[in-house]
């Protein structure tokens, strides 16, 4: 039975345990992209609308004790400001000081929880954690997209202990979004798929081999393709470990009639931090590629074209460096101009590339989540999803 959505909750009177995924990047206590807060702010709103108090809890970083910089005191500031309402930080997640401050919550008031990580608890999915982060608290809504992947305390164990639970918006969208592209998507459907390596995006390639029309390859992981191919790619990365690997998925996808469309010319420099580049068909022997070249964005643009689903993870060069950021901005921009594609974004390094580009709004929609996106469009259970349904 698929996850049951927030508005089929009762919320009014009740303290509703909202877990989110605040893992946000800070740089010297700032918040840097607010993108994954601002996505869950509608449930937010729903649930202290509804005449809930919504208690908030997330994790940030990846701190195995309490660690002064990784305390969600920002995010409590940021809340506070775009809600128009006092978002307290509670001292910890749990604990005697917390409950009481909990208790006195009214309808329509929000309190975030600190870090949940700094409990090793949290991230053991212990069983006496999970019962007192439930404690207190009459409903569950989990709306952390990007932690779905996780089973932690806050994202399956604790649904031992509340009846009454569901998925937040966030969560709603997410899911139904990448399901678009997993379950019967409308044919034609592509994926783009880059990024650094093949041994990463390995499964996703094998299920989308199943599932889909085609796959257009850029990124490094594209050159160990190639050379798998028997192209030479010169000093490129390239692993060379999963060439056969990348030989066996070209042929699976040639015996399923299915097309891996590869790179045909190069952004090319000595090294990656170079400021000289050129544009080339075979790459020399001394040099690496960086980025997809012009008749390989014209390549792809062509096939995405005539799709009616796109789905796409992972840059197709070295986007960071402007020189070699080319192939994947024109790509994206072409792709979000198309009219009548349904196109989804990966989060992660994707999301991160073209997300903040202001045709980047043209997208059917943008994930927030980097390994839970990667692992359901695998087509592995996500626990926390799970744990909702059951
Ligand atoms: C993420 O940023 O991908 C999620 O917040 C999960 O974080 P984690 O990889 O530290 O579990």
């Amino acid at each position: 039975m698929p996850a049951r959505s927030i508005t089929s909750l009762q919320l009014g009177g009740k303290k509703v345990l909202v877990r989110c995924d605040f893992n946000v990047p800070l740089a010297e206590g700032k918040i840097q992209d607010s993108e994954r807060i601002d996505a869950s702010l509608d449930t937010i709103r729903y649930v202290t609308e509804r005449g809930g108090a919504a208690v908030l809890c997330s994790h940030l970083g990846r701190p195995k004790e309490r660690t002064p910089e990784l305390s969600l005191k920002p995010v409590a500031e940021y809340l506070t400001n775009v809600l128009g309402k006092k978002v307290a930080l509670a001292p910890d997640c749990i604990g005697d000081i917390t409950g009481k401050m909990i208790e006195m919550l009214k309808p329509g008031d929000a309190i975030l929880l600190e870090n949940l990580r700094f409990h090793p608890e949290e991230e053991a999915n212990d069983r006496d954690f999970s019962h007192e982060l439930a404690r207190g608290k009459q409903a569950y809504v989990n709306d952390a997209f990007g932690t779905a992947h996780r089973a932690h305390a806050s994202t399956a164990g604790v649904t031992r202990f509340i009846a009454e639970r569901a998925a937040g918006f966030l969560m709603m969208r997410e899911l139904e979004a990448l399901r678009s592209v997993t379950v019967n998507p409308e044919h034609p459907a592509v994926a783009i798929l880059g990024g650094a390596k093949v041994s990463d995006k390995m499964g996703v390639i094998k299920s989308f081999i199943a599932k889909l029309d085609a796959i257009l390859i850029g990124g490094a992981m594209a050159y160990t393709f190639l050379k798998a191919k028997g192209v030479g790619v010169g000093r490129s990365r390239v692993e060379d470990d999963k060439l056969v690997l990348a030989r066996e998925l070209l042929d699976e996808a040639a015996a399923k009639g299915k097309r891996i469309v590869l790179p045909v010319d190069h952004v090319v420099a000595i090294s990656a931090d170079e400021e000289s580049t050129a544009t080339v068909t075979q790459i020399p022997v001394d040099m690496m590629g960086l980025d997809i070249g012009p008749a390989t964005v014209d390549s792809f643009i062509a096939e995405l074209s005539r799709a009616k689903t796109v789905i796409w993870n992972g840059p197709l060069g070295l986007f960071e460096r402007e020189p070699f950021s080319h192939g994947t901005m024109r790509v994206g921009e072409a792709l979000a101009n198309m009219p009548g594609v349904k196109s989804i974004i990966g989060g992660g390094d994707t999301a991160a590339a073209v997300g903040h580009q202001p045709w980047s709004k043209q997208f059917t929609h943008i994930s927030t989540g980097g390994g839970a996106t990667l692992e359901f469009l695998e087509g592995i259970e996500l626990p926390g999803v799970k744990a909702l349904e059951s």
